[in-house]
């Protein structure tokens, strides 16, 4: 073989050992404490804001954590999740922001911060802190954010449709999903343990996993039987329950820790998309190694990282986009 292929197979396997595809090195105009001298109180104030939102709601800490996902997803991080469509087909009005909640939260804690400081931090910036605070506010880590996103103008349902996975994927589609966002396994696999805290509703996963699992009209054989049982009488037969709502971790849901890999390893994690993670060698022993760990600590060193590369993906900076007065402002 010659010498430059073997080397660029080299770097292949490097990349893919150190957790997938190409990665900004850079953090693209962002910076740990953009806000130390425009608004040098704007991260004390929004976490007081989450720590009320979640005394009077714990629900609302995995909302607000899954918010960001879908923010960062669609159109890279930049609060257009929080655009209100006139004729109902924007990001909000797409299949699989439905069930997302925390759309009032982020403007209470974004008019707080316009007391403070009038038309300063960006909508998107906001989103992410929520998502950091409710880690923290669950018992997981809490870490350094990148902050100085802008928010951008544009909001549509097609794009949410496109590049949200939903949870019926596989691993190869979930790979694919992510590294479109250019995010590696390791990002999936670290991410998809933010499914340790929070709830979804039967009809997300009912059909797929107990009652007509690869249209075959069966349960999933790889689901837990005696897990299957608990959730067949949670979620009935042929009832398209969005009322019903069951813990993603049904041992510790209010919890930020590594139950979720207990789960996925005993074959009780309850989308396809988290038994999915046992598809993929990586991915597996990624699981395998945080079901086994005696600390969270690793995993939570990994979830900085993760949360910090997902922060990046297509973020506005400098002048583009804009700081809005009001996130949730009208489009057409
Ligand atoms: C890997 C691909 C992913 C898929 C397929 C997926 C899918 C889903 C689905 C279908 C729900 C339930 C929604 C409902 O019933 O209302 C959910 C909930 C949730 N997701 Fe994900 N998700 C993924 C990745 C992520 C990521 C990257 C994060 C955060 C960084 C995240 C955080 C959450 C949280 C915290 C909840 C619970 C929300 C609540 O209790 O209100 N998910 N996810």
């Amino acid at each position: 073989m010659a010498l430059g292929l073997l080397l660029v197979r080299l770097l292949m396997v490097a990349a893919v050992v150190a957790g997938g595809l190409p990665r900004r090195a850079d953090a693209g105009g962002l910076a740990v404490g953009f806000y130390n001298k425009s608004c040098p109180q704007a991260e004390d104030l929004a976490l007081a804001e989450m720590r009320d939102i979640v005394e009077k709601d714990k629900t609302l800490a995995p909302a607000l954590l899954r918010f960001m996902f879908h923010d960062c997803f669609v159109r890279g991080c930049d609060g257009s999740i929080m655009l209100v469509s006139r004729n109902g087909t924007g990001e909000r009005d797409a299949l699989p922001s439905h069930g997302l909640r925390g759309y009032g939260e982020i403007e209470r804690i974004k008019a707080k911060l316009e007391q403070a400081c009038p038309l300063t931090v960006s909508c998107a910036d906001i989103i992410v802190m929520a998502a950091r605070d409710a880690v923290y506010l669950s018992d997981g880590p809490r870490y350094a954010v990148e902050t100085g996103r802008r928010d951008g103008k544009v909001s549509a349902a097609f794009d949410a449709n496109n590049d949200v996975p939903p949870p019926s994927s596989n691993i190869v589609d979930l790979k694919t999903y992510f590294s479109v966002k250019s995010l590696g396994w390791k990002d999936l696999v670290v991410l998809s343990g933010s499914h340790t805290i929070g709830w979804t509703q039967c009809s997300t996963f009912a059909g797929d996993r107990l009652y007509n699992y690869s249209g075959r009209g069966v349960q999933d054989p790889s689901l837990n039987k005696k897990y299957a049982a608990d959730l067949r009488q949670a979620c009935e037969a042929g009832v398209p329950d969005d009322e019903t709502v069951v813990a993603m971790d049904p041992v510790s849901p209010y919890t930020f820790d590594l139950a979720y890999y207990h789960d996925v390893y005993n074959d009780t994690g309850l989308f396809l998309s988290d038994q999915a993670l046992l598809d993929d060698q990586w991915t597996r022993e990624y699981v395998a190694q945080m079901a086994a760990a005696a600390s969270p600590d690793e995993y939570f060193r990994d979830y900085a990282v993760a949360m910090t590369n997902m922060g990046r993906i297509e973020v506005l900076t400098g002048d583009s986009g804009e700081i809005r007065k009001v996130c949730g402002a009208y489009v057409d």
